[in-house]
């Protein structure tokens, strides 16, 4: 099913990063996804096409309007009835790879990218359905932002992706992180490639890796161990991760 993105912007022609990179351009391109732009600028009744005033209370920087973003926002939900509206900022909800995957459920998204210090609460309040965060950082914009949650969702959608691939192996959609890869040559600069990674033995190249990604995820990010849990395999893997790593420091 097609996926539909609009996005009120002030700078649009931001988005267009998007259309020139593989793989999210070429969904673009096949139809797996859309992309709409829609600038609030377009939608105010001034001459000087103003978006944004000072702050009630004072304080540095600008607020953006009311009117032009719901004006923005109505003309976009007209053109995409069953999209929901989401802004994007840091007081919003953080996404993860979960979050992601059911993002990608929805027919689509009308993204609301704020700039200055941000929105006034009066448009959250009325026109917005989800407010989301990518991390716990400042952007300057939302922009970048909805850029990260169009191309972590695209990718999962089916057709996105190029023959042969699959976002079922991504790491993090089982909650553990990627296993290590290589490529030829088989040696290079004093470093070879793991034995078993050209043994031709499947079975012993699949428990390689599941180990791998437990013992990285464990040294790495035990937060996500500690959320997911272990079934009895993963934990005996695990185990034998951690004497050889083990092994390895004292050795
Ligand atoms: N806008 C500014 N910072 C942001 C963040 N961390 N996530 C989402 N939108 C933002």
């Amino acid at each position: 099913m097609m996926m539909r993105f609009d996005v009120v912007t002030l700078f649009p022609g931001l988005f267009r990063i998007l259309l020139d990179d593989g793989v999210i351009g070429r969904a673009i391109g096949r139809g797996v996804a859309e992309l709409h732009l829609w600038n609030p600028r377009d939608f105010t009744q001034d001459p000087h096409r103003v978006v944004d005033d000072r702050p009630y209370g004072g304080g540095p920087g600008m607020v953006m309007k009311v009117a032009p973003l719901r004006d923005a926002i109505a003309a976009a939900r007209a053109a995409a009835p069953a999209s929901r509206v989401a802004y994007l900022s840091p007081q919003g909800r953080l996404l993860r790879q979960p979050q992601m995957i059911e993002i990608a459920r929805q027919p689509g998204w009308i993204l609301l990218a704020g700039r200055y210090e941000g929105v006034d609460e009066r448009l959250i309040e009325g026109c917005v359905d989800e407010e989301w965060s990518i991390g716990d950082y400042v952007l300057s914009g939302g922009e970048l932002a909805a850029m990260v949650v169009m191309d972590a969702v695209i990718r999962l959608l089916p057709g996105a992706l190029g023959h042969g691939e699959s976002a079922v192996q991504d790491s993090h959609s089982d909650g553990l992180l990627d296993w290590p890869h290589y490529t030829r040559p088989p040696e290079i600069d004093g470093r070879a490639v793991p034995p078993v990674l050209i043994s031709g033995d499947h079975a012993a190249i699949e428990r390689w890796r599941s180990l791998q990604a437990l013992g990285r995820t464990w040294q790495r990010r035990p937060d996500l161990l500690q959320q997911r849990g272990l079934s009895d395999e993963e934990r005996a893997l695990l185990e034998e991760f951690v004497r050889s790593h083990h092994r390895d420091e004292i050795g």
